[in-house]
């Protein structure tokens, strides 16, 4: 990390540069069985022994689903002008298609009208990997038919909240939930196999087509998005084997849904395996018309061959002097920098930052009641630095929305992980908000755009 990194506030923002947070309703929710919402391939993953930290689960969370007045309130306490939320698909429809479930649009007509009163914008992203049930019990992301499934529910969701809501994201991080729920047994639905994991690439870029379609058609002042998390790829060492390693990771992880959807193309060391599920046609159903690029970053990925897995590819480690966040990702603003630059080049849309943040494992009160959070606040003003210098060199970034506003259920971290600005009680459901919170309102309140 730059030992003297530049005060945020002392710099310079683009006109109309906007300052959010981001949450995903599985993680923050929790009222898993309230209000006739069906089950999740999460909450299926969490009675799964051996497979989230502790044996947590998403039931209560930050029991957001009661408490959002709450959480809003902070929103508005804290100056930020956007909130990005997901919306629980089991929660409006239990069986994923059909019957749609009239208690759980409530909430979020709820949700949206206390954004909108609070003075903050509220952006939908339709999805954060709380598939439904029902869905993955016919096959989920490997059945074709889910792209369907996916523009029937983005109709409700368009219809039913594109008066109040503009800004639309299809998905949140394609790579990440496609990869560990159908390549690596890292999250739901934890199948490990290769051809399930092409199909399932596949299937979700032509529901991205299908659900843009859909929201342009409803909802014909939108701004839609896809939200891509993009890292460096890094070979562990110098080995050939793990070069290799590294460059087909980046396609899988940076490419392999971007690509399609705004190049019409799969990456080289992709296409041919993908082939067999392609039928004439799909390419042009994926690659629709887009406004903006959503792009969740946090750090670099240290790769090896490793060819007892699906793809020959594994986690590796950074190299010992590399700096790193208390809960092991390596902190490398310089990577933040670059890829926005790059993206600006590569995809020529404007980005929104729609994830950025720090995770600890130890941020708790002191005796005085208050969280003191230095490191998250020294990764937070590097990361913003580093983007300042991007935008100087031409990226063309909109805007930043920090990951997370609350502590949640980081996924099978259960809830050692605590990325909030906002440190989160899980017993009593306390809100306090940590020093960084205090940080980022500084820097909004000094920056926000008229
Ligand atoms: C991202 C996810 C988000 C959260 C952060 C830490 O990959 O989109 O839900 O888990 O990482």
């Amino acid at each position: 990390m730059p030992t003297d990194p530049i005060d945020p506030t002392t710099l310079t923002w683009p006109r109309g540069f906007i300052w959010g947070s981001s949450t995903s309703s599985y993680q923050i929710e929790g009222a898993a069985r309230e209000d006739g919402r069906g089950l999740s391939i999460w909450d299926t993953r969490c009675l799964t022994k051996g497979k989230v930290a502790n044996g947590d689960t998403g039931d209560v969370a930050c029991d957001h689903y009661h408490r959002y007045k709450e959480d809003v309130a902070l929103m508005k306490a804290l100056d930020l002008q956007v909130y990005r939320f997901s919306i629980a698909w089991p929660r409006v429809l239990p069986r994923g298609r059909g019957v749609p479930n009239e208690l759980g649009l409530d909430f979020y007509d709820r949700l949206i009208d206390e954004v909108l009163e609070a003075g903050i914008d509220p952006w939908i992203c339709l999805y954060h990997w709380d598939l439904p049930q029902a869905l993955d019990d016919l096959g989920g992301w490997t059945n074709r038919d889910i792209a369907g499934w996916f523009a029937d529910y983005t109709a409700l969701c368009a219809m039913r909240y594109g008066d109040r809501v503009k800004k639309w994201a299809t998905f949140n991080e394609f790579c990440v939930f496609t990869l560990f729920g159908y390549a690596i047994d890292w999250g739901a639905p934890g199948v490990v196999d290769r051809a399930a994991h092409l199909k399932a690439i596949h299937h979700v870029n032509l529901a991205h087509g299908a659900s843009v379609d859909v929201i342009r058609a409803l909802v014909p002042e939108a701004s839609i998005g896809a939200v891509h998390n993009w890292q460096i790829t890094r070979a562990e060492g110098d080995l050939p084997a793990n070069e290799h390693a590294a460059e087909l990771l980046d396609q899988h992880w940076n490419r392999a849904f971007p690509d399609p959807q705004l190049l019409g193309c799969y990456p080289p060391l992709i296409a041919p395996e993908i082939e067999p599920y392609v039928q004439a046609g799909d390419m042009a159903r994926i690659c629709r018309p887009i406004d903006w690029f959503g792009l969740n970053h946090y750090g670099p990925i240290f790769v090896k061959a490793d060819l007892s897995t699906t793809w020959g590819f594994a986690w590796g480690s950074p190299p010992a002097d590399a700096p790193r966040s208390e809960i092991g990702w390596p902190i490398y603003p310089g990577d933040f920098r670059d890829v926005l630059i790059d993206l600006t080049k590569r995809y020529k849309l404007p980005v929104y930052v729609t994830e950025n943040g720090c995770g600890a494992g130890d941020d708790k009160p002191d005796e005085a009641g208050a969280v003191d959070d230095p490191k998250r606040i020294a990764f937070l003003t590097a990361y913003i630095a580093a983007m300042h210098e991007a935008i100087q060199a031409g990226a063309d970034v909109r805007g930043y929305l920090v990951w997370s506003l609350l502590d949640n259920f980081e996924w099978g971290s259960g809830y050692t992980q605590r990325f909030g600005i906002v440190y989160v009680d899980f017993e009593t459901q306390q809100r306090i908000p940590k020093s960084s919170a205090q940080w980022f309102a500084k820097l909004v309140k000094a920056k926000r755009a008229p």
